[in-house]
């Protein structure tokens, strides 16, 4: 009876139950695409804004959002970037006003030093270019190896069209101290990666998964792009420090309690997250993890770990007792960042569910269930049964079990080993928790699209920074990942 009622009082609150009739869903993710392509661009020098910047949200009250965030800048560009194909001019234009704008963010001297003492962890700039003076959570970083890792793709791309020149003019030159754009951010990388710093959130100084997932891939990749262009003794440096990285990410993994914590070695900041489950380890996992390699979206410590984060958002946000559309169709729980979250979106009181960690759940499934559905069999820890049999929704029998199972248990480590069929229906399943996830943003976002920061954990309202631009970009991102 009480869910009944929240669901009339949420239906009527988004006026879903109107225009969310389910064959939509689809209608409703190809007009989302279209307009979140355009918010992106609006998002890149905005009126206001110096050529090149991205604003993080046009709100400039009640949150004041209308600044160059270096990590949403970057995962913003990372997706205008993949919109290369339909628009080449355009995107072409706004990464490079991009670079030119992140050169100068890099020799512009901010409260984290300039570039030689610091001042690359600078989390934000002024929409002019200026630094940002005022007392905040510093350095971040993130940021740095974001960028470069988007940047780095780019020069690729302008190589490959004969646009060398231009590469070593701004991106990347061997010279020392670093004058380009990535060669300055892999420099700061690798020499700062072993340092405490500010997580993704702004909040809590330490060691963080997601931090140092954005420096393994920026650095393993920069080895790469170094050998390309010459600079081999960086290369073999880059490459040393990418698997210093890749051992230091190992110490997130809490085998006893098989589970990934997102910061270790906490110093400062806020000290409420005692859980340490937060949704940024699914985040950096989609945005610097590589299929075949640790920690990538099929690895068991990765799965099992996603599985505990959405359960504990299920249970504490009243709107996922809302869990089917008036269709009756699967709605996916509302994500937010960690348990203990205080920010409302505006100032600190109780933290709710937000789009883009959303939509992260629903890339996450989409991208596990083609990694999964590539595979012939596949075989899982014995211990990683109750998540089998969580995203199956049945007790894994014996008639999804490869029929070679018994042989497969060797010893104490034993294994489930699912053949073709098991395969097809755990992709399916997968998929179908994917498409929830899509069904609970739109379920909260306005009529024309419009998503805010974050969703309020009981009304199912949005609240927080109006058009957040990164929803924008983490919902494209979930969809060049679906199918
Ligand atoms: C603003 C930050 O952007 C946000 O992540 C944080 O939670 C609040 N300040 C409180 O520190
Ligand atoms: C607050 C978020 O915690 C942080 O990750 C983000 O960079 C800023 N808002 C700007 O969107």
């Amino acid at each position: 009876m009480k869910k009944l009622m929240l669901f009339a009082a949420l239906t009527a609150a988004m006026g879903s139950g109107a225009w969310g009739a389910e064959d939509s869903l689809e209608v409703w993710m190809n007009l989302q695409r279209i307009r979140s392509e355009h918010r992106l661009f609006q998002a890149v020098s905005p009126s206001g804004g110096a050529a090149g910047s991205v604003m993080a949200s046009p709100s400039k009250v009640d949150p004041d959002y209308f600044y160059h965030w270096i990590r949403d800048a970057a995962l913003v560009m990372r997706e205008v970037f993949e919109l290369r194909d339909s628009y080449p001019e355009q995107v072409e234009s706004s990464l490079k006003d991009y670079v030119i704008f992140s050169r100068s963010n890099q020799t512009t001297k901010n409260p984290s030093g300039d570039q030689s003492s610091g001042g690359l962890g600078e989390p934000k700039f002024n929409m002019d270019g200026s630094a940002y003076w005022q007392s905040w959570g510093r350095p971040q970083n993130d940021g740095p190896a974001l960028r470069a890792i988007v940047l780095i793709d780019f020069a690729q791309y302008l190589i490959k069209k004969g646009e060398t020149a231009w590469v070593t003019r701004h991106l990347y030159r061997s010279e020392l101290p670093a004058a380009t754009v990535i060669k300055a951010d892999l420099e700061y990388t690798a020499h700062h990666w072993m340092e405490k710093s500010f997580d993704l959130w702004e909040e809590s100084e330490g060691d963080h998964f997601y931090t140092r997932m954005s420096q393994w891939r920026a650095l393993a990749k920069g080895a790469e792009f170094a050998r390309l262009m010459g600079d081999l003794g960086a290369a073999d440096f880059y490459a040393k420090q990418a698997s210093q990285v890749l051992n230091s990410l190992q110490t997130f993994w809490l085998d006893a309690e098989k589970r990934i914590v997102v910061t270790t070695r906490e110093t400062g900041g806020i000290d409420w997250k005692k859980s340490k489950i937060d949704v940024a380890v699914v985040l950096g996992v989609l945005h610097a993890g590589e299929d075949g390699q640790p920690f990538s979206v099929d690895d068991e410590r990765v799965m099992n770990t996603a599985l505990l984060i959405e359960n504990t958002f299920e249970k504490i946000y009243a709107i996922n007792s809302v869990k089917e559309t008036s269709e009756r169709m699967p709605l996916g729980s509302a994500i937010g960042r960690y348990p203990e979250d205080r920010y409302d979106g505006v100032g600190m009181s109780i933290g709710n569910p937000w789009f883009l960690a959303t939509h992260a759940y629903s890339e996450y499934y989409y991208r596990l269930s083609k990694v999964i559905l590539a595979k012939k069999s596949v075989s899982f820890s014995a211990w990683m049964k109750p998540w089998l049999e969580s995203v199956l929704g049945f007790p894994v029998a014996t008639e999804i079990l490869a029929r070679s199972n018994a042989r497969m248990r060797v010893g104490s480590s034993s294994v489930i080993l699912l053949d073709r069929a098991g395969v097809l229906k755990l992709a399916t399943a997968l998929n179908e928790k994917a498409d929830a996830f899509v069904r609970r943003s739109k379920f909260h976002s306005d009529k024309d699209g419009h998503q805010s920061e974050q969703i309020e954990r009981n009304s199912g309202y949005m609240r927080g920074a109006r058009d957040l631009t990164w929803n924008y970009a983490s919902f494209l991102s979930l969809l060049r990942h679906k199918d």
